[in-house]
């Protein structure tokens, strides 16, 4: 009987040490993916970038060293914290922040191209603490332009889709407002 008790010690002793985490084992578990509904959802704001005033949300952090005198040389970086908001006008509800970075990506005499590498989070509503990405060129001359969502975080995790921008308001002096229309698939 004590033997016996002494036995189950022992595997239950040998069980716990080899199931004990090992912080310094690699480890990898794979499983078939049972795909959860899929949402897909529908969103609407507009986004403020402006680099000019006294409380710009975008700034020149590199351009290079040429003559073109262009507010976004070639080449030039912006860095953003850009509001998005409800309406039009930036006195309207802001309902998150677009952050990151874009890049003056066209060659003289092709038309103006930014590569956008933003974050556009939330920070009201049914999605606030939840951001989307986009990674994408952005054809900013043409009115009507579509950027890629290539992911996202919280309940956005895993997203993809499309935005479709249409510029409500240009100031040359640098300064834009354009409209968003976003579709996004996410669990
Ligand atoms: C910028 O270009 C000019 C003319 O080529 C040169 O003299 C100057 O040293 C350059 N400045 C920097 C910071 O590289
Ligand atoms: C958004 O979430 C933050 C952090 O949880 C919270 O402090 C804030 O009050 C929330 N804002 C709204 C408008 O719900």
């Amino acid at each position: 009987m004590e033997g016996k008790l002494i036995q189950l010690i022992w595997v239950l002793f040998l069980f716990i040490a080899m199931t004990a985490p090992a912080h310094s084992h690699y480890s990898f578990t794979s499983v078939p993916n049972v795909s959860p509904t899929e949402k897909v959802t529908n969103l609407h704001f507009f986004y403020h970038d402006s680099l000019t005033g006294k409380n710009p949300t975008g700034v020149l952090v590199a351009k290079p060293n040429n003559s073109d005198p262009s507010l976004a040389p070639f080449g030039a970086v912006f860095a953003v914290n850009d509001p998005l908001t409800v309406g039009p006008e930036l006195t309207s509800e802001v309902i998150g922040n677009a952050r990151g970075i874009y890049v003056s990506s066209a060659v003289k005499p092709e038309q103006p191209m930014v590569m956008m590498y933003l974050d556009f989070g939330f920070t009201s509503g049914e999605f606030n603490g939840s951001s989307i990405s986009m990674f994408s060129r952005n054809p900013v001359q043409e009115k009507e332009r579509e950027l890629a969502v290539v992911g996202g975080r919280g309940k956005f995790r895993m997203a993809r889709g499309y935005a479709l921008l249409n510029t409500f308001f240009v100031d040359p002096k640098g300064a834009v407002i354009v409209e968003y229309t976003v579709t996004v698939f996410h669990y």
